[in-house]
């Protein structure tokens, strides 16, 4: 079995929502001390449903295939949704991730949470995001 799935060599060969919102309410940016790797994740949200996502990631593979795999699954979804999103449901949507490279995942939850943590900050638009979890 290839080490990497289709999915996820889809993702990181064409990942979809690269880039920057100008205007976004909500910004969050995370890294792993071990690896070195940073995602930016923003979202434009309006009445409570994420219009828009984007991210940059300068990571390995499984974090670029992360990040864009954690847009889709959030674009268009309600936040209460995007809060719920788990790094397992990232890896799963992917077809799986190596062990080893589950951290990846980890960096896309991470960064969802610490930008809509973000958004409830500047909009004082209370979403019940846990402080400790999300300033992790
Ligand atoms: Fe660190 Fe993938 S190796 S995010």
């Amino acid at each position: 079995m290839a080490l990497y799935s289709e999915k996820v060599m889809d993702h990181f060969r064409n990942p979809r929502n690269v880039g920057v919102i100008e205007d976004a309410n909500g910004i969050g940016e995370v890294g792993n001390a071990k690896c070195g790797d940073i995602m930016k994740m923003y979202l434009k949200i309006e009445n409570d449903i994420i219009e828009d996502v984007k991210f940059e990631t300068f990571g390995c593979g499984s974090a670029i295939a992360s990040s864009s795999m954690a847009t889709e699954l959030i674009k268009g979804k309600p936040v209460s949704e995007a809060m719920k999103l788990t790094n397992k449901a990232v890896a799963e949507a992917l077809d799986g991730l190596p062990a080893y490279k589950m951290h990846c995942s980890v960096l896309a939850e991470e960064a969802i949470q610490s930008a809509l943590k973000d958004y409830q900050d500047r909009t004082g638009n209370s979403i019940g995001i846990n402080e400790d979890k999300a300033e992790e």
